[in-house]
């Protein structure tokens, strides 16, 4: 059987100022899976996502497994180092000079040679179509220019799970399509927060949908999107290349 990449058991959070962002999340991710996170603004799909690499913890009897490994203190330096997660705002992402820097800082971190932070670096922007803005200082970049530089912080890891929270939002079509390419190819247990359904479609297996940090409904990919009232009812609307 598969091993369990990722189990979320009885997920509450609550921000300080008492927002309920998450309410009983039970989820598992299996090795290998694309799920997709769907739900309208506000639902807790980035909150879930911060999550899985120990930026919030959950309230109480909460409970997240990455592999065979408890999030919490002791292990959270290596959860990081197998988790990569694409923030939803990339200048959350991109703090340092150059492109190179800001995709070098997790090689680097994790103590790689130099010449193996250089590959690291050169592949995960290839991966991204953004090999030739290398020396350019990150804050330069357009939105989508940074957030494919983000998706290449990580990369550049080799992360073997991949958050990604809204990571078409802002490309242009061409880049776009490269990314769904690129999803198709990779290996990794990779979990998609998105409202492009399309992308969805054309990427994940699996799909949950989240609405005031609930799962609402969690499925086949096709059940959950042929479900127009489902989608209705939560300020969703059917992918494009259904009709
Ligand atoms: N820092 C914060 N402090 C208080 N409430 C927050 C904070 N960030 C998000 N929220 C609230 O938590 C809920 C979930 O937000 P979020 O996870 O960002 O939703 P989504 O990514 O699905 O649009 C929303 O009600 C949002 O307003
Ligand atoms: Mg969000």
């Amino acid at each position: 059987m598969t091993e369990k990449a990722i189990e979320i058991k009885n997920l509450d959070y609550s921000y300080p100022d008492g927002t309920e962002a998450l309410c009983n999340i039970n989820l598992d991710v299996f090795e290998g899976e694309f799920i997709g996170i769907i739900g309208p603004n506000g639902a807790g799909k980035s909150t879930l996502l911060l999550h899985l690499n120990g930026i919030f913890r959950g309230n109480g009897n909460s409970h997240i497994r990455i592999f065979d490994l408890d999030i919490n203190d002791k292990n959270l330096a290596h959860i990081r180092s197998k988790v990569g997660l694409v923030f939803q705002d990339p200048d959350n992402q991109l703090f340092m000079p150059t492109v190179f820097d800001d995709v070098a800082f997790g090689p680097i971190n994790m103590s790689l040679p130099k010449d193996g932070v250089e590959a690291s670096v050169n592949d995960a922007l290839e991966e991204v179509d953004m090999v030739s803005s290398i020396r350019r200082p990150s804050h330069h970049l357009s939105f989508g220019e940074k957030k494919r530089v983000s998706i290449a912080t990580v990369l550049s890891m080799k992360p073997q799970i991949l958050a990604l929270d809204e990571p078409s939002s802002n490309l242009d079509p061409k880049h776009r399509r490269n990314l769904i390419n690129f999803l198709q190819t990779l290996k990794l247990t990779t979990i998609i927060v998105t409202h492009d359904l399309d992308l969805v479609v054309q990427t994940c297996s699996r799909v949950a949908l989240i609405d005031k940090g609930k799962i609402v409904a969690a499925g086949n990919t096709l059940d959950i999107l042929r479900n127009k009232s489902l989608l209705e009812t939560h300020d969703l609307e059917m992918p494009n290349s259904f009709f």
